[in-house]
């Protein structure tokens, strides 16, 4: 039986023209969090999603379920827009529940699009998903 799916549209909005990311529901620091990175190179937009293995470290998933994204990079600032399913039915992603409020950190560096390169500013909000 097909499952009804909703889908989650972000917008990230960075002052710096390195890598922009948002990494849902973690479980403790970075551990847990079902993280999207994207970076505006001159080859165009990358974007991964990755899971967060440690307090401090994250990996690639074992499967995509990015939907849908587009970006651009200009005057020195980055705007990431993306879709992801609320549930991907991918253990290695965070299920999603209209209603619920989630922690959301979010992250950037100001002028690396290399993964690998520590953030240069990091922090989280609260998002609560409306019903
Ligand atoms: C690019 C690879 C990354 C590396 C190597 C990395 C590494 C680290 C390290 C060493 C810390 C502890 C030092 C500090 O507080 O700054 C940390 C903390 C943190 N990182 Fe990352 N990180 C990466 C990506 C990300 C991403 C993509 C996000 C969010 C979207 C993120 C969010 C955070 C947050 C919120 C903290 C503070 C956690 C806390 O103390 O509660 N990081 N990271």
């Amino acid at each position: 039986m097909q499952r009804f799916s909703l889908v989650l549209f972000t917008a990230l909005h960075s002052p710096g023209t390195g890598w922009v990311s948002a990494g849902f529901d973690p479980v403790n620091r970075m551990q847990g969090a079902n993280y999207i990175l994207a970076a505006v190179t001159p080859g165009g937009l990358v974007i991964e999603d990755h899971f967060g293995t440690g307090t401090t470290s994250h990996r690639r998933d074992g499967r995509e379920d990015i939907l849908r994204a587009a970006g651009t990079a200009s005057g020195g600032q980055t705007v990431v827009e993306f879709a992801v399913p609320l549930d991907s039915n991918d253990p290695e992603d965070k299920l999603l529940i209209p209603g619920r409020t989630y922690t959301v950190l979010l992250a950037y560096h100001r002028s690396s699009t290399s993964f690998t390169a520590l953030h240069t500013a990091r922090g989280s909000v609260e998002m609560k998903l409306e019903e």
